[in-house]
């Protein structure tokens, strides 16, 4: 642990008044020492485990944040200011340690980031996007817990804003995960594309906010202190799609999480019809675990696409969306190609990848998943489907792959052509297969249904 020095006692005594208030058990922790992560690991060391590999920690360490923002100042003659910072290093930037990102190597380690005292000190929520949060500045953590122990360690509170079973909480999260540029463009819509979806219920059994998904509970105590009970301990790894692209804490555990939460999240359909000469394949997607759109947030920096393989007699007949290592996708050529992403236009109308630049954007998304029935006003239906046509030999067997990377590589040879980026952190993207989602047809593993799509009989696998 990096805090192998505490403060003698007498100077956290003397830090005490900073904070305790009359009716209020005395804090043990400084203002000072609040602020570091580290510091709340002697109590609560899984929460401090948990955070460290995940990328609220990663936030502002990111060689490809670093890049953008790096060039986004320059190339807007620092107009982008705190833009990036106020998410990524918004503790830095309140404390008045950064203003625009560019000196972060200058900032302390403990304040860069998502960090705990961030969330925790939260108090308002002043708007919908670009981090609109108050920070109390009381030194109280606040939490979803109604009935804390006040065993030591800091002052602390409920807070409706935090629990999962408030609709609060969702802004929370989701007013940092909502991002309009300086432009005005709606960039990332994550707690938008969930305030439109079944889960933003009015009846709170029908809810389900972002905590419930993201921060699964399991039965534990959540301090390590005398007398702690057994409470819900709510997981803060919080993986997405994204990992550290450099060493980092826990690396290899977040990786593995970001898998176990992609491999289930689209169930795939493949259906044929054969012809002869050839065939008509239709593949359906459908979004089954995520509470908002897929891809979210970032959406015009990931790249989900489907691979498609057909063959007869062992031979490829037909393919689409074969990509190889460190190959980008964007611009392969491949007129059927399907890419789930979202283009950035700039004003010219020409492709653009960077935030700055972008004017407009056309997504290319799965809804989120429906409660409301075919046929009713707001129906959405999320089976989204594609047809291919295979001409030559009519195929005997078809493959389906769902691949994703968090990242354009075309979005990082731009950095790396400007010199923004090193070449090495190309290299380190990683390419999601999603196992949930992978099938092979054949005509013996199918059966005959109406499809879709087209409303007629075909041979379709799974169902
Ligand atoms: C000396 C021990 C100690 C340290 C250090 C400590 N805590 Fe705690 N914390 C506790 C105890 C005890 C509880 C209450 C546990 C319970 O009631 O089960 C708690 C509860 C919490 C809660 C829940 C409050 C609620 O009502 O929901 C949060 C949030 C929290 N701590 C955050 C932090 C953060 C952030 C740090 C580091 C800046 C930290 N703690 C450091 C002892 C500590
Ligand atoms: C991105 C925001 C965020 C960050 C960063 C964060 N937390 Fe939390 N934490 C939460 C939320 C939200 C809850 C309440 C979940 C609920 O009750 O629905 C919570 C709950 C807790 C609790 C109460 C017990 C529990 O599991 O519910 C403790 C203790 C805690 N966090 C400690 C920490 C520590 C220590 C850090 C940093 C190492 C940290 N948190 C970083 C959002 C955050
Ligand atoms: C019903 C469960 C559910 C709810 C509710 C939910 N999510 Fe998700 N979220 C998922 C799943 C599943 C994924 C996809 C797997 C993954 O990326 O880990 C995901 C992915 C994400 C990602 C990465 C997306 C990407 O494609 O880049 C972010 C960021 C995210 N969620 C934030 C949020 C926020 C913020 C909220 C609340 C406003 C929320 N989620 C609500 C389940 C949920
Ligand atoms: C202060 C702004 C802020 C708040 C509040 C916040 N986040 Fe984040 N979150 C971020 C940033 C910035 C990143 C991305 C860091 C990176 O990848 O460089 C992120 C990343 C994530 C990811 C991983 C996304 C991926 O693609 O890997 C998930 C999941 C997530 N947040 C969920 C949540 C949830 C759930 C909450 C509420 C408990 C929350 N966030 C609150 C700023 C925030
Ligand atoms: C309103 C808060 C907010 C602002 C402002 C913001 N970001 Fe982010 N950023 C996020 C969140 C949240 C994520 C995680 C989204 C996800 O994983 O889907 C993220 C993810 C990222 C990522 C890593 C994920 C990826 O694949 O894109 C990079 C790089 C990034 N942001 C760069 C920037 C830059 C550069 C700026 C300024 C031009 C910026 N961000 C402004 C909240 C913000």
């Amino acid at each position: 642990m990096r805090r192998a020095a505490r403060a003698p006692l007498t100077l956290l005594l003397i830090a005490l008044p900073l904070l305790a208030c009359d009716d209020e058990p005395a804090p043990v922790l400084s203002a000072e020492e609040l602020l570091d992560p580290a510091a709340c690991a002697d109590c609560h060391p899984t929460h401090y485990r948990e955070w460290r590999g995940s990328m609220h920690a990663y936030a502002a360490e990111d060689p490809v944040f670093r890049a953008m923002n790096a060039r986004g100042q320059r190339e807007t003659d620092g107009a982008l200011g705190d833009f990036c910072v106020q998410c990524h290093a918004p503790m830095a930037l309140r404390l008045g340690l950064t203003t625009d990102g560019t000196d972060l190597d200058g900032v302390p380690p403990h304040l860069r980031g998502v960090t705990c005292v961030f969330c925790h000190t939260v108090d308002a929520i002043e708007g919908t996007h670009n981090n609109p949060l108050r920070l109390a500045g009381d030194g109280v953590m606040r939490g979803g817990v109604d009935d804390p122990i006040q065993a030591g360690g800091h002052a602390m509170a409920y807070s409706p804003l935090h629990d999962r079973h408030d609709p609060r909480s969702a802004a929370l999260c989701g007013s940092c995960h909502d991002i309009v540029t300086p432009r005005g463009v709606h960039l990332e819509r994550t707690y938008t594309e969930w305030l439109d979806s079944p889960f933003n219920s009015d009846d709170p059994t029908q809810r389900t906010t972002c905590n419930d998904c993201h921060m699964p509970g399991r039965r534990a105590r959540i301090a390590e202190v005398d007398g702690a009970p057994i409470r819900r301990h709510h997981d803060h790894s919080m993986p997405g799609v994204d990992v550290a692209l450099t060493p980092f804490p826990e690396a290899d555990a977040q990786r593995a999480l970001v898998q176990r939460e992609l491999d289930p999240m689209i169930v795939a359909e493949v259906c044929v019809v054969p012809r002869a000469g050839g065939a008509e394949v239709e593949v359906y997607l459908e979004n089954l675990t995520a509470g908002h759109s897929i891809p979210s947030g970032a959406t015009h920096d990931r790249r989900l696409w489907v691979e498609l393989v057909a063959r007869a007699g062992g031979e490829t007949v037909y393919s689409s969306g074969v990509v190889a290592d460190g190959e980008p996708v964007r611009y392969l050529p491949d007129p059927d190609l399907w890419l789930l992403s979202e283009t950035g236009y700039d004003a010219e109308g020409e492709v653009a990848h960077m935030f700055w630049e972008i004017a407009r954007t056309e997504p290319v998304q799965l809804p989120s998943p429906t409660l409301v029935p075919p046929g009713s006003p707001g129906y959405v239906n999320p089976h989204v489907g594609r047809r291919y046509l295979v001409i030559g030999e009519t195929p005997d067997r078809v493959d389906l792959r769902l691949r994703m990377r968090p990242m354009g590589l075309e979005v990082l040879d731009g950095l790396v052509e400007t010199g923004d980026l090193a070449p090495a952190v190309r290299a380190a993207i990683p390419t999601f297969d999603l196992a949930g989602s992978a099938l092979t047809w054949t005509l013996d593993a199918a059966t005959l249904r109406v499809t879709p799509l087209a409303g007629r009989e075909a041979w379709c696998v799974p169902r």
